[in-house]
């Protein structure tokens, strides 16, 4: 039985994790099927952004505990479980969390990979790995501490502190919070707005913005002034630029 379902609504698609009598937790099983479920979504050219969500009572409760207790250390190692879950955040199709309930540990890791946190008021973000010995192994460690800063990821990570919505919010966690009955509806209207965006610019800004995380500052201007030059060589801004002149709407063709 399918632990992942998908719809196809446009431009968009929206990916729920479907495992709610474990409140989500990311099983090996759940993680592969959540993978080449992306990676097939990212094949298809007419999908622009996706959709990454759970259920209203939690995004994901963190990695199967059941199944990492049964694991050896070499179990993990030899199986690159978490070596996996880089494939999400090589994904080029934006990727947006829509997040309401729990969102702890893996499941906190696995929002993070998103590029952008759309959160509902009851939403609570977490680490409470070290409560089990072990320790966030997903990114929680540094895509926290870049997200929040130290101060806030060493007591999320240390002492187990939840985030409300509103405190990810202000800490920079997430993008935007809404109503408890509105989360996964604003996560479509923010991943239809990306959708309607030239398509080679928006990968070429994702990526430009990825790489603020990952390298120094004059490195990143650098990239970002020659992806600025590539997106100028696009159809896309020929298009974009036109529209706008003529007072029209764009029609992006991704080229
Ligand atoms: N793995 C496996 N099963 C889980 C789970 C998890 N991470 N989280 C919850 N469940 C299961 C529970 O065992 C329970 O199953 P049963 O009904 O069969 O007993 C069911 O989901 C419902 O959970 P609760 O009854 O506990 O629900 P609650 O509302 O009282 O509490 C909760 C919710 C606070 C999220 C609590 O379930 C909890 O603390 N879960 C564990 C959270 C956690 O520690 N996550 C980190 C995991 S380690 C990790 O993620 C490592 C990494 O970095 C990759």
């Amino acid at each position: 039985m399918s632990v992942v379902k998908v719809e196809r609504d446009g431009s968009i698609a929206v990916v729920l994790l479907d495992r709610p009598d474990q409140l989500n937790a990311l099983s090996d099983e759940l993680m592969d099927e959540l993978v080449s479920t992306l990676k097939e979504l990212e094949r298809d050219q007419a999908v622009r952004a996706i959709v990454l969500g759970g259920s209203e009572r939690a995004f994901a409760a963190g990695a199967d505990i059941g199944e990492l207790a049964q694991s050896s250390a070499i179990d993990l190692y030899y199986q690159r479980r978490i070596e996996r879950w880089d494939a999400i955040r090589g994904l080029w199709t934006p990727l947006v969390a829509a997040v309401s309930g729990y969102c702890l540990g893996g499941g906190c890791e696995l929002a993070m990979s998103c590029d952008l946190i759309v959160a509902s008021e009851s939403a609570e973000f977490g680490q409470p790995e070290t409560g089990l010995g072990i320790i966030p192994g997903a990114g929680g460690t540094q895509r926290l501490t870049r997200a929040v800063g130290k101060a806030l990821a060493m007591d999320m990570i240390l002492s187990g502190r939840r985030l409300t919505a509103r405190e990810a919010l202000a800490a920079g966690l997430v993008a935007r919070v809404v109503a408890k009955e509105a989360w996964l509806d604003e996560a479509k209207r923010v991943a239809r707005a990306i959708s309607e965006k030239g398509p080679v610019a928006t990968r070429l800004a994702k990526e430009s913005v990825d790489r603020a995380f990952d390298s120094t500052l004059s490195t990143g201007l650098e990239a970002e002034r020659r992806a600025l030059y590539l997106a100028f060589a696009s159809e896309d801004a020929e298009e974009g630029l036109t529209a706008f002149t003529e007072k029209r709407k764009p029609e992006f063709k991704g080229r």
